[in-house]
């Protein structure tokens, strides 16, 4: 069971909740969710809304009428409550090729306008590597050379993430890797969080898609991001956390990843003394990954 609940969840839940409590509902009863199908999902959130579940909270109604639409509310929300209707399936549900679920994430995600950062971007960075890794680092969003190129970590603090990949033993292209946002903050400045829960979500399902064992968070944002946690960075790392994606919750095929907490490269070159660090975080993922350092690393 993850140990925390990833942004797209707790604000799905939040709106549950609300909605539930508009309705007079304050009881809540756990139980083991299933993906609902387009076409149920669009039936109970048609009969949530309809007219006559509303009209059931009326006092204007006659007693007997109450009763009968108060009785239909009841089943309305208990049927909400015992399916999964805080995420809506995605298209790339039905695909189980990672690589194109990838494609119908990046075509949902088209020429995005969704939040402020779309004004000043000149590339989407959507992520690169290989959709089936088995490790993932997620970044915190494009800078300047990410910008213009189109791919996450190109720059100095790309070039520092390579040889942290190599000394892993392991390439680039062995990988996935991604950030919290999808389009450069102007200057460089930290996202927001409108920004970041406008674009995690597209995360979250590259996540999905993906099935990594180990998804390396880079830095505070995409820890904090990843895990809805506000701890420090050095309260997050040296230890794993159990990580699923709200949307991955009913995928069988996936137990979902390990979830690291590993200082940003750009931090690790303003500080270098804190590579050794950084290395115990990797050398705790190549342990469970059953990684063995290259000759050279290990000396
Ligand atoms: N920093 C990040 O967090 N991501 C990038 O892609 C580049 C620099």
């Amino acid at each position: 069971m993850p140990s925390t609940l990833d942004p797209e969840l707790r604000r799905a839940l939040a709106e549950r909740v609300r909605y539930c409590h508009e309705m007079g509902f304050y009881d809540f009863y756990r139980r083991e969710p299933r993906v609902l199908d387009v076409a149920e999902v669009e039936s109970v959130a048609a009969e949530a809304v309809s007219p006559s579940s509303l009209l059931a909270s009326s006092s204007i109604l006659q007693p007997e009428l109450r009763e009968e639409m108060s009785a239909r509310k009841s089943a309305v929300v208990r049927t909400i409550a015992e399916e999964n209707v805080f995420e809506t399936p995605k298209l790339e549900y039905a695909v189980s090729d990672s690589a194109a679920a990838l494609k119908l994430i990046r075509e949902d995600l088209g020429d995005c306008t969704r939040c402020k950062l779309h004004k000043g971007r000149t590339k989407i960075v959507f992520g690169v590597g290989d959709p089936h890794a088995e490790l993932m680092f997620v970044g915190e969003g494009p800078g300047a050379d990410e910008d213009a190129q189109g791919e996450p970590f190109v720059g100095r603090a790309g070039q520092l993430l390579n040889n942290m990949i190599k000394a892993m033993g392991l390439r680039r292209e062995d990988v996935y890797i991604a950030n919290v946002v999808k389009c450069r903050p102007p200057g460089n400045r930290t996202p927001e969080p409108d920004e970041c829960d406008t674009c995690s979500p597209f995360l979250m399902r590259q996540i999905a898609a993906i099935k990594p064992k180990v998804v390396v968070a880079l830095g505070a944002t995409a820890a904090k991001n990843l895990l809805a946690m506000n701890s420090s960075l050095g309260e997050l790392r040296g230890r794993f956390y159990d990580f699923k994606p709200a949307g991955a919750r009913a995928d069988s095929s996936w137990s979902g990843a390990r979830l690291a907490v590993t200082y940003h490269p750009a931090y690790l070159l303003r500080d270098p003394r804190q590579k050794g660090e950084a290395w115990k975080d990797l050398q705790m993922v190549m342990k469970y990954l059953g990684i063995e350092p290259p000759k050279k690393a290990a000396e």
